[in-house]
């Protein structure tokens, strides 16, 4: 806001000057015109007059570019997350702050926490104050298409994160990007992070991979395709599997905690690897099995995704069998670039508004490339 109203205080002051100027004009070329009715200026009056008429077009000539400048290296931009208090949201956030703001633009912050009412009145405010440019952590997935409309009425550029719409419901709209990443690659890489373990996640030598799934929101495409196609990689590569346990956790540390917990009681060391759709999740799951006395790596597996540093340290520690990075700072590259193709007016055609960055297993021989 800031910064437009600095813009526009200085495009004024240029069109005042300019007006000023053009008044000066007028009144030096009026005498010309009218000397016959005895209304002449002097000539020191007239050389005065177009002096006073060089500086003040030069005044306007300078503020106009200055206001220009100011509006290319800067801008007001929204950003919706679906909540602050989500580890990996709050990585992602901290890299699209530095980004953004490193790049000269003046970015305001809003927390949906988790409800998308909330989140529908934040972007009618930042439609309100008619910022450039809007980037939305959409709070559910269902509402996308409520989202879009709105934007789209307000003929806002906008890139969508972290929440993937399907290819359908973005094609509403030619001023609108998805920057994230394809799930399916994460659940994939947790299964082979699994089978790339001595004894494929068979510890038992019963012939089969007995695991629990600590699930994210499962309104999130996420948390069903990492669910999805990490059993469906062990089952590709020819394992059977047992499912003792599904259960949402949510994304949330304290819910994997306590999932992990209870199933321990119950299923005790038939468990032999624990999925989680997140580092979060998984190391609260680590807390529970750490109490149960259970040693990770050796008599039990456990894989997240994003590549935490709490996770990074406990792959490293080999409290963890691995992760998935999941790249907030490339995406948050990615989402201020659509963005800015957005702005300098780029449109996206229907099928082209989804980018991927690619997911990067991380295990004990490469987790110090990444710390
Ligand atoms: C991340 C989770 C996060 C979720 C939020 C996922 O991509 O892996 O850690 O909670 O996004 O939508």
């Amino acid at each position: 806001m800031k910064l437009s109203k600095k813009v526009t205080a200085m495009a004024m002051a240029a069109m005042m000057v300019f007006s000023m100027t053009a008044c000066g004009n007028d009144s030096a070329a009026k005498p010309d015109a009218t000397a016959t009715g005895g209304n002449a200026q002097t000539p020191e009056t007239k050389a005065a007059t177009e002096a006073a008429t060089q500086a003040a077009t030069e005044a306007a000539t300078q503020a106009a570019t200055q206001a220009e400048e100011t509006t290319a290296a800067g801008g007001n931009i929204g950003v919706c997350i679906y909540k602050f208090d989500d580890a990996f949201m709050t990585t992602y956030r901290n890299a699209l702050q530095e980004i953004l703001e490193g790049k000269g633009y003046t970015v305001t912050f809003m927390d949906g926490k988790n409800d998308q009412a909330e989140q529908n009145n934040q972007i009618n405010n930042f439609i309100a104050q008619k910022v450039d440019a809007l980037i939305i952590n959409p709070v559910m997935t269902s509402a996308a298409d409520q989202i879009i409309d709105t934007v789209k009425n307000a003929d806002i550029p906008t890139v969508l994160i972290n929440r993937e719409p399907t290819a359908e419901q973005m094609s509403a709209y030619d001023k609108l990007v998805y920057v994230g990443c394809d799930a399916r690659q994460s659940g994939t890489m947790q299964g082979e992070l699994i089978l790339d373990t001595p004894n494929k996640g068979d510890i038992n030598g019963d012939g089969k991979i007995s695991y629990i799934m600590i699930q994210g929101d499962p309104e999130n495409v996420d948390a069903q395709y990492r669910t999805e196609f990490s059993v469906k990689a062990l089952k590709d590569a020819g394992m059977e599997v047992e499912e003792l346990d599904l259960q949402r956790g949510d994304w949330d540390r304290n819910k994997g905690q306590e999932i992990a917990q209870n199933d321990l009681a119950k299923f005790g060391d038939e468990i032999e690897v624990v999925f989680c759709n997140n580092d979060d999740m998984a190391i609260g799951a680590l807390q529970a099995i750490q109490a149960a006395g259970r040693k990770v790596n050796e008599d039990i597996y456990l894989v997240g995704v994003d590549a935490l540093d709490a996770a990074l340290n406990e792959v490293a520690n080999g409290n963890m069998t691995g992760t998935v990075l999941n790249d907030a700072k490339g995406q948050a590259a990615g989402a201020v670039e659509a963005m800015e193709a957005l702005l300098g007016g780029k449109t996206y055609a229907s099928g082209e508004q989804s980018i991927y960055v690619d997911y990067v297993k991380v295990t004990p021989e490469n987790v110090a490339d990444f710390q």
